[in-house]
């Protein structure tokens, strides 16, 4: 099934706020809810839905942050029901190509020490540490200027 990316609007918001993740993986990521009534509408982030055919299956956030002027991806996530089927790499190297042809030089995100599963994904797309912490996380760059999408168009 084609992996797709789309706007949140008032169509498929609600489909939006009802994603989750497995109990295990709750501290990892902000919840979907507060990501999009929090996180987007406070650091002016943009909220993109990913889609696999006609359903949603995860959600993104990522924007310039003002404070430091820097491109994130602030929350990332795939529905439990839906996760290890290859929505979130399809889905990130979709969004890295749309900020590359927009111009954004570099990706930054940030990630829990224990989050194995999302370390391997963000390093298999180029993903490096930059040395520096968020809290308790770690954060990763991605240097746009030099990357190349690994995965094929569907
Ligand atoms: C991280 C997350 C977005 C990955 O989405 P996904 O659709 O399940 O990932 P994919 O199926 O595209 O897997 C891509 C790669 O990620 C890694 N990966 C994903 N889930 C994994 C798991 N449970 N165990 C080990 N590796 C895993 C693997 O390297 C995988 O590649 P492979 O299948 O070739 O081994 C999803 O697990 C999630 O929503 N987790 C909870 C929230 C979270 O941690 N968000 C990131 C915050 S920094």
């Amino acid at each position: 099934m084609a992996v797709l990316l789309k706007p949140v609007t008032g169509e498929n918001y609600y489909a939006c706020a009802a994603l989750s993740t497995d109990e295990s993986q709750k501290h990892m990521v902000p919840s979907a809810g507060f990501a999009l009534s929090g996180f987007a509408p406070l650091h002016g982030m943009t909220p993109t839905a990913v889609y696999s055919g006609d359903t949603v299956v995860g959600l993104m956030m990522h924007g310039r942050d003002k404070r430091d002027g820097r491109y994130w991806l602030s929350a990332f996530l795939i529905d439990k029901k839906h996760q290890r089927r290859g929505y979130g790499k399809k889905a990130l190297d979709l969004l890295i190509r749309g900020l590359k042809d927009k111009g954004v030089e570099a990706l930054y995100l940030s990630c829990t020490p224990d989050n194995a599963s999302a370390w391997r994904l963000y390093k298999s797309l180029g993903f490096v540490r930059t040395g520096e912490r968020a809290n308790s996380d770690f954060v990763a760059k991605l240097d746009l200027t030099s990357h190349t999408a690994l995965v094929p168009v569907h």
